[in-house]
């Protein structure tokens, strides 16, 4: 009897508590394949904590960095079941879904990484954030990494110097066709591969920014590193367009202004995080550095030139002018 009394009383209380019950938090999966310590790591990172100080009990955010919860391979199919909320991959591995991204990936298209930021801040490619909404995905912003290097088994200062090697780059057409284009081969493997495809022979060169060098230690298997910024790898950060608008209105605005924060300091941090990166390799005795003068320089522009027009019907006379004009401020 005093047993059944006590029962109904806890029950009661625990009924009453309810209405006060706290919801569980919105859970944001943010993964991505590189380390903390790059611009794109530090950026979850930030993204992270600026979170708990805002929105502490009602948005968590996990961030798996490396490849450990999804990588090249499979991450957009978990963006779009909704596995993950969001990533930042390279523009490279979008531009399949939609042409006009490849702007990105054209050789020696801008001067440099201030001209690569001046042009994500233009309508052209503002606009480009929209591309993907087909696909249910939604872009936020661009975070930028840094200049692609090139880095190889052998000295390399000339187109012809690329003969009979082949090089890793990133899922992107215009990226392979930059080696064949040269001469050279191209094979398209996830991030996460690169450093045992270099050591093992599979492939003998790669390009990438130097925070992703040091960060998978590629300069340990390569003994030389071309000083070129071909390109800049750039990052879309992307998110599944039903879980976004379905968010509630004042979490999603909050969201979008600690985002608007962290892109800026993304952006205004990745030239440095990237030069105490090359520091690091230079440091670290592993790789001749070579600087290309400015003639050989030349002679890879012309040589890759072709490329932009038979890449501009994709891209769009508009899009390429803009991202040309960027260059002149
Ligand atoms: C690559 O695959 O080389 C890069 O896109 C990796 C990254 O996210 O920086």
């Amino acid at each position: 009897m005093i047993k059944t009394f006590f029962a109904t009383l806890a029950g009661s209380l625990i009924a009453l508590a309810m209405p006060f019950a706290v919801a569980e938090p919105i859970v944001i999966k943010f993964a991505h394949v590189v380390t903390d310590d790059t611009p794109k790591g530090r950026g979850t990172l930030q993204f992270q904590k600026l979170v708990q100080e805002r929105l502490a009990g009602q948005v968590k955010v996990e961030v798996y960095p490396n490849s450990s919860l999804v990588g090249d391979a499979d991450e957009l199919e978990a963006l779009r079941s909704n596995k993950v909320q969001l990533l930042a991959p390279s523009v490279s591995k979008l531009n399949a879904l939609a042409k006009p991204l490849r702007v990105y990936d054209l050789p020696f298209l801008f001067d440099n990484i201030e001209a690569v930021k001046r042009f994500q801040r233009r309508d052209k490619s503002r606009e480009l954030l929209g591309s993907l909404v087909s696909h249910n995905i939604t872009g936020l912003g661009y975070w930028n990494n840094g200049g692609r290097q090139l880095s190889a088994t052998r000295e390399i200062h000339t187109p012809a110097d690329l003969k009979g090697l082949t090089f890793r780059v990133e899922s992107s057409e215009v990226l392979a066709a930059y080696y064949q284009q040269l001469g050279a081969e191209a094979v398209k493997l996830p991030f996460a591969q690169v450093y045992d495809a270099l050591r093992t022979g599979k492939v003998q060169g790669a390009e990438n920014p130097w925070s992703n060098l040091l960060g998978q230690k590629i300069n340990s298997v390569q003994p030389y590193i071309v000083e070129d910024n071909h390109s800049f790898l750039t990052y879309m950060l992307i998110t599944n367009t039903t879980f976004w608008n379905g968010l509630p209105f004042q979490i999603r605005s909050e969201l979008e202004a600690i985002l608007d924060e962290v892109t800026q300091s993304v952006n205004r941090d990745a030239e440095a995080i990237n030069a105490k990166a090359r520091e690091r390799v230079v440091a670290a005795n592993t790789s001749r550095i070579l600087v290309p003068t400015p003639a050989e320089r030349e002679a890879w522009r012309t040589a890759v030139a072709p490329l932009l027009k038979r890449y501009e019907s994709e891209v769009g006379s508009d899009v390429l002018r803009a991202a040309e004009a960027a260059n002149r401020r």
